[in-house]
């Protein structure tokens, strides 16, 4: 932390980041900031203010979140997810929104390494929903409340474009005041255009690394300048897109992160899902230690700040990690999240990694649980379609 030091050693704070050190403060007993934890807190000002820092700021401010112990407990870090908080009360309020999540199938022609459904796991229990259990499954939701269906799967020969627009239709033909959420992976613009004209509102499709070497290393046969053209041609035809990435993947540097938060920033995409790496005991990658949750709530605070708007969800990996690991996101500036809808007996199939939460709760459970977490996190739960501000405007 030489290079810090040195860099704050002439450091005088700016008169907004005294008042917020002045009553943190009291929450540390007191305890004056050091001139470097003032310095990084001040970032995390700068950051609230302009929604955005250099690269090396942002690396800085990483390296120096993943020392705790050089942290004052933790006083930086409380003063970057403080600031993100206010934001999203600025912007959102207390509310969150919930999308409820339908998987749809767990085929997957993909081969990601981290991934427990990739292709090349024979362990796999492999289904498909068909037309009729997604409307059970709707209805359900519906009836529950929801305004939101994400339809997520593998990358599913069987979803040609007829299948996927029919269901689209069928599902907006039920449900007109609803907003359709796709997740399947990479099609072509053709493709795109096809399920937007058909109803789909929306498409998540993370960028997962926006290295290059990086992307490729956990990706077989795939580039990340074809993830690129797929969220730039959705964008493109009208969707409200949402990227992301996993925070921990084995061998991930700040700057890699730094590389997804630039991306991110220019993308400028309606919605960002982000969560830790959890290993899958049947992939290549089943040794490896989890992502880190501070760290993923780190990321969520210093997304919040730099792209203010976005609907940011606290994840179920976030869940799965930590017990309260939703609630952290969600003080933290995360004001989405998405309860599983799918049918019960497909839940536990739907394997990305080990130890997913929620996946012997029957859809009622599961929203009654989160309602009664949210609230108890200080929060409000918002059933609306819940579109970005923009979106259309
Ligand atoms: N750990 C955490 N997240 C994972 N995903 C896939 N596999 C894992 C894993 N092992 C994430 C990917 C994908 C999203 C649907 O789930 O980022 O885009
Ligand atoms: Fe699914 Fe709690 S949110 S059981």
């Amino acid at each position: 932390m030489n290079h810090v030091k040195e860099l704050t050693k002439n450091f005088v704070a700016p008169h907004g980041t005294i008042q917020t050190t002045l009553q943190a403060d009291a929450a540390f007993g007191g305890w004056e900031p050091s001139a470097e934890a003032q310095f990084f807190m001040s970032l995390a000002d700068q950051l609230a203010l302009e929604s955005d820092l250099s690269d090396s700021a942002l690396c800085q401010l990483l390296d120096y979140l993943d020392h705790p112990d050089q942290d004052h407990n933790g006083r930086v870090r409380h003063h970057l997810i403080q600031t993100a908080h206010q934001k999203r009360m600025e912007i959102y309020g207390n509310r969150v929104f919930l999308r409820g999540l339908i998987e749809i199938s767990n085929y997957c022609k993909r081969n990601c390494v981290y991934c427990g459904i990739r292709a090349g796991n024979p362990g796999a229990e492999r289904y498909r929903l068909d037309l009729e259990q997604v409307l059970e499954s709707c209805r359900i939701g519906y009836d529950l409340g929801y305004r939101t269906f994400v339809m997520q799967g593998g990358e599913d020969p069987a979803h040609t474009d007829a299948f996927l627009t029919n269901l689209i239709r069928e599902v907006r033909k039920a449900y007109p005041d609803c907003a359709i959420t796709l997740s399947l992976g990479e099609r072509s613009r053709e493709s795109y255009q096809a399920l937007y004209d058909a109803g789909a509102d929306r498409y998540l499709l993370r960028h997962e690394t926006a290295d290059d070497g990086f992307y490729a290393d956990f990706h077989p046969g795939m580039a990340l300048s074809v993830r690129k053209t797929c969220l730039e041609d959705l964008k493109a035809i009208g969707f409200q897109v949402g990227a992301g990435f996993m925070v921990g993947l084995p061998g991930q540097t700040n700057q890699h992160l730094v590389k997804d938060l630039r991306f991110l920033k220019t993308l400028d995409p309606h919605m960002i899902g982000i969560g830790p790496f959890i290993p899958h005991h049947e992939t290549p990658l089943a040794d490896q230690p989890s992502g880190s949750v501070e760290k993923t709530v780190v990321l969520l605070s210093i997304l919040r700040l730099m792209i203010p708007k976005v609907l940011l969800p606290a994840t179920t990996a976030l869940g799965s990690l930590d017990p309260i690991g939703r609630e952290l996101g969600i003080r933290a500036g995360a004001n989405v999240v998405m309860p599983n809808l799918s049918p019960l007996e497909v839940r536990e199939k739907y394997d990305l990694y080990d130890g997913k939460i929620c996946t012997g709760d029957e859809a009622a459970e599961c929203r009654k649980c989160i309602q009664k977490r949210i609230e108890n996190a200080g929060f409000a739960v918002d059933m609306a379609r819940g579109d970005h501000p923009d979106w259309r405007n």
